[in-house]
């Protein structure tokens, strides 16, 4: 087992997971604020100059897991791992969003797709040279996806 103790705390206005952004890229400007414990603070010197970062945090309102699910974007089921559901084993999130201020040990980001409250395990800076990927690329059922992600609002399937 591993334990890790959270960075701090992810404030944001989804409080119920009905109809809230299923991913950040489908939830342009909806605004959030980080707030990171005091023994942490240190570490965002110079996070003002990153316009980006990932999220890395805590699925924290999933009981249990499920190895096949039926993605928010399909009809049909996918191994877990095939997917980006909250509802698995180890229940880590990852989201991109953009930083409109960092100060002391708050950070205020724009296109949250987390619930209120949701513990932050980890930030890092969003560098287009190591995150985006060029050349091939398969993206598997979600080539074919039939529902669209902008359209698409959560619901209460993986809770
Ligand atoms: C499909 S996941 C994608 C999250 C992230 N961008 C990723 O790819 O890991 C987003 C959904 O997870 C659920 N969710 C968000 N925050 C959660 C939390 N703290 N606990 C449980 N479920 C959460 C909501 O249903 C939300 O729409």
């Amino acid at each position: 087992m591993i334990e890790f103790n959270p960075i701090g705390i992810i404030y944001t206005p989804f409080k119920t997971i009905e109809n809230m952004p299923i991913q950040s890229a489908a939830a342009k400007g909806a605004a959030g604020k980080i707030i990171i414990k005091e023994e942490f603070a240190a570490g965002l010197k110079d996070l003002e100059e990153f316009s980006h970062i990932h999220l890395i945090y805590h699925f924290s309102k999933c009981a249990g897991y499920s190895l096949e699910v039926k993605p928010f974007l399909d009809d049909k089921t996918h191994g877990i791992f095939s997917t980006r559901s909250p509802k698995r084993p180890c229940a880590i999130g990852m989201s991109i969003v953009k930083i409109t201020g960092v100060s002391a040990n708050e950070i205020t980001v724009e296109n949250v797709d987390m619930l209120d409250q949701t513990p932050l395990l980890d930030i890092k800076p969003y560098i287009p040279e190591f995150d985006v990927i060029g050349g091939d690329v398969k993206i598997g059922w979600y080539q074919n996806k039939p529902k669209e992600l902008h359209e698409t609002k959560s619901d209460e399937r993986f809770k």
